[in-house]
């Protein structure tokens, strides 16, 4: 796990659009791993001003969904569906037919989550999946306790989540409980992991799944056995950090080639 910490979100935004923008160059038809929240909100940024500025094309290129709610009818503008598109989908070249997500208001929810899953590998699976982190450890909507084998389905969101997300809601009563979630499996399936956390509200789950013991109680913990996973913290989130020193040392001193 590489750990880097960056004064604030533009320098995060500008880094991992970096890794986008070369993977997007050598793989025009790259699939990307979109997260909704706060969190990559300046990556996006940052990808549709170069897509307006150099024409980086994602014409090729293909976006799932980490997770949506289940029971928010289609077209809600709290739907991750929605907010991926009104963020980042809609504000570049990407064909909207090439924009996934697991599908909260199917009847059969087990048959649309095997969907999902078929859909992510009939692709060749994620190149590139963008996450945050929850206040209580989760990536995606794998709560505390999930199976690091876990696949896409469906899973009740606790109530610090509920609370968490209520500010994107008239209220915390509008926050549904369901939601349907790619698996810790299905995340560890992607060749590369960006998660992103700012702000001294992580710095604990940061502190938690960074350095402490791998344990299904903090599901991003799951991470540390991924062979590729870059963290982008600002200074706030990595404030509880032990080695942030070393974290630090050891990114300034990288081969410049070698990217993240
Ligand atoms: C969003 C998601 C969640 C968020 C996490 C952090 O698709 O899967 O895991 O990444 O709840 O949310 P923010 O970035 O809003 O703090």
């Amino acid at each position: 796990m590489e750990v880097v910490i960056l004064s604030g979100s533009k320098q995060i935004g500008k880094l991992a659009a970096d890794a986008i923008e070369e993977l997007l160059r050598r793989k025009p038809n790259a699939v990307l791993g979109l997260a909704t929240g706060s969190s990559p909100l300046p990556i996006y940024d940052e990808l549709v001003a170069r897509y307006e500025r150099v024409g980086l094309d994602f014409s090729r290129a293909s976006g799932f969904a980490l997770d949506e709610y289940v029971g928010l009818p289609a077209g809600h503008p709290e739907s991750y569906r929605e907010v991926i598109r009104r963020e980042f989908t809609d504000r570049v070249n990407i064909p909207p037919e090439n924009v996934h997500g697991p599908d909260g208001t199917a009847t059969d929810i087990p048959e649309a989550c095997r969907a999902y899953e078929e859909a992510i590998a009939a692709v060749g699976g994620t190149d590139l999946q963008l996450l945050g982190v929850g206040t209580d450890g989760h990536i995606g909507f794998n709560e505390p306790g999930s199976s690091f084998a876990s696949r896409t389905r469906i899973k009740s969101l606790i109530e610090q989540t509920r609370r968490d997300n209520a500010r994107f809601f008239s209220g915390l009563a509008d926050v549904p409980h369901h939601v349907l979630t790619q698996g810790l499996g299905t995340i560890m399936d992607a060749r590369h992991v960006i998660l992103v956390a700012t702000g001294a509200q992580k710095a604990q789950a940061v502190r938690e799944f960074v350095e402490g013991p791998v344990s299904a109680i903090c599901p991003a913990s799951v991470l540390q056995f991924h062979p590729h996973a870059t963290v982008l913290l600002d200074e706030a989130a990595a404030s509880a950090l032990k080695l942030a020193d070393f974290y630090r040392h050891t990114y300034d001193n990288k081969p410049a080639w070698q990217g993240i």
